[in-house]
C-alpha cells in the first residue's frame, strides 16, 4: 500500500475532490495546514510597502490505496492542482505497512 501525500492550493480541492470521486476513490484525510516551499514563503505588495509571509495556508490531501492504484491517484491528483504557476504544491508517495479498519478486524489491503 502507499498514501499518497498532496499539500496543494486551498482552491483546488474541490477538483481534487471530484477527481478522485470519479475514479471510485473515496477515503481521504483533509487538512488545513501551512507550508512553504523553496521560494521561503510570499513577498506581497501593499501600499504601506513590501512584506514577507513565511508560511502559506495550504491544503493537506492524504489517500492510502493499493500498490497498484498509486499512479492513477497520483495523477488524477497532480492534474488537478496543476496551474503551471509558482506554488502549484507537492506530492509524496510514502510506503505504508498496514492498515486496519476498526469496525470489522479487516487488516492489510482488505482495510483500505
Ligand atoms: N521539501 C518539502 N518538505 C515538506 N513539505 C514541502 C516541501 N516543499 C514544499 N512543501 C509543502 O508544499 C507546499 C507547496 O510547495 P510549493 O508548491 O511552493 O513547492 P516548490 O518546491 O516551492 O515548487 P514551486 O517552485 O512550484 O513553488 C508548501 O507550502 C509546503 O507545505
Ligand atoms: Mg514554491
Amino acid at each position: 500500500m502507499k498514501k499518497i501525500e498532496a499539500i496543494v492550493r486551498e482552491e483546488s480541492f474541490d477538483a481534487i475532490k471530484r477527481a478522485l470521486e470519479e475514479k471510485g476513490y473515496f477515503g481521504m484525510t483533509v487538512s488545513h495546514v501551512e507550508g512553504r516551499g523553496r521560494q521561503k514563503g510570499l513577498k506581497l505588495q501593499q501600499r504601506s510597502g513590501e512584506f514577507e509571509v513565511d508560511l502559506i495556508p495550504k491544503v493537506k490531501v492524504e489517500v492510502v490505496v493499493l500498490d497498484e492504484d498509486a499512479m492513477t491517484v497520483l495523477r488524477a491528483l497532480a492534474a488537478s492542482a496543476r496551474t503551471g504557476d509558482i506554488g502549484d504544491g507537492k506530492i509524496f508517495v510514502i510506503p505504508v505497512e498496514d492498515a486496519l479498519r476498526i469496525r470489522t478486524g479487516e487488516s492489510g489491503m482488505d482495510a483500505v
